[in-house]
């Protein structure tokens, strides 16, 4: 089952009356967005605006003790296993964006199960900072490349420096082998409260149990552009594929609305549990639905003045309404 702010969502979108979004979304149209995004990638009747390559799988996820010690959520303080649907994606509006480009990110969108129709979602991507500070930037910078043109799309980026920060970081990393060899970033700062109210400023990553394995630019050139998905197939016939589930501390002064900002590389990791990739699901399941990051439980806060943190889950509602029409 969906939250009900998914659900209002979803339902404005589809009335066309524009999603509800608050104030520090700024003035910016999660409908504008949407289709800032089908200009630069094309309208694909039927798929998402966005990390429109992908496929569905399933799993379950386990907390570790450590968990509950910094969140009441159900799925932290709780025992588990809790069942999981999860899609594996490439990012970009490309339903063809090929599995061996370095310079795009790979996502993870993840329902957890949390029984009596209730669900919690996550949605990551493998780099810790996304490519705009605030939903007008992002706007900005899809018109922008959408107008191809050359000397426009490369003031943009002089002007707005913290665009080029993801694409530099994948730049300086390897293709990853497998989506289940590379870590995932939450990239928003949440907030966890535990039963005796006591808050801690978090970053989710998840990480690879099988290690962060990448392809060298020669390997990656030899793949088929679809090879994940046979990957991960011939993978999980042999084993789940795992991940730790760790929540990186922030400290007082670590940006907390700003997706743009990296943290220190030194601040602490606790484990918060296991999620476990069993098979693959039908496409279906994952379509059905959408998976949104506002979508969080008691326990689990979404940043206050993150904009892009705002935006999402009405454009994901544009999108999905989209998609089902
Ligand atoms: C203003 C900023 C953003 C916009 C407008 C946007 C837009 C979208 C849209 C339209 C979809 C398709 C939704 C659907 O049809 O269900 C989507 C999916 C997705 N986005 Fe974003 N996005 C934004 C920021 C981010 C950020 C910051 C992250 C990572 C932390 C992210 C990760 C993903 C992932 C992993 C998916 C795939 C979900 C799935 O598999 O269904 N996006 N995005």
């Amino acid at each position: 089952m969906m939250s009900n702010r998914a659900v209002l969502v979803m339902l404005a979108a589809a009335l066309g009356m524009g999603a509800p979004h608050p104030a520090a979304a700024g003035d910016t149209d999660p409908e504008a967005l949407v289709n800032a995004l089908n200009a630069v990638f094309g309208a694909n009747p039927g798929k998402r605006a966005a990390h429109t390559h992908g496929f569905c799988v399933k799993g379950a996820f386990v907390p570790s003790d450590e968990a509950g010690k910094l969140s009441k959520a159900p799925h932290l303080s709780g025992k588990g296993p809790w069942p999981v649907v999860a899609r594996f994606s490439m990012g970009g509006g490309n339903p063809e964006a090929p599995n061996t480009q370095k310079d795009n990110t790979r996502g993870i969108a993840l329902h957890i199960d949390l029984g009596q129709g209730n669900q919690t979602d996550m949605v990551l991507i493998s780099a810790p900072v996304f490519v705009a500070k605030t939903p007008a930037k992002f706007l900005e910078l899809l018109q922008t490349v959408a107008s191809k043109d050359k000397d426009r799309i490369g003031a943009f980026f002089k002007a707005n420096p913290e665009s080029t920060l993801q694409k530099s970081w994948l730049n300086a990393r390897r293709v990853p082998a497998s989506y289940a060899t590379t870590s995932y970033f939450g990239v928003h700062t949440f907030t966890l409260t535990n039963a005796a109210g006591a808050k801690q400023i978090i970053k989710w990553k998840l990480i690879p149990k099988a290690g962060e394995v990448g392809l060298s630019d020669d390997e990656a050139k030899t793949k088929d552009p679809d090879f994940y998905r046979p990957e991960l197939v011939e993978r999980l016939a042999r084993g789940p594929a795992e991940f730790d589930l760790t929540a990186i501390l922030g400290q007082p002064g670590d940006a907390r609305d700003d997706p743009t900002a990296f943290w220190p590389e030194d601040r602490t990791s606790v484990v918060m549990g296991t999620l476990t990739i069993a098979a693959l699901e039908d496409d279906t399941v994952c379509d059905s639905n959408m998976f949104d990051p506002t979508n969080v439980s008691d326990g689990i806060e979404g940043p206050a003045n993150d904009g892009i943190f705002q935006i999402r889950s009405p454009a994901y509602a544009v999108s999905f309404s989209r998609r089902n029409q």
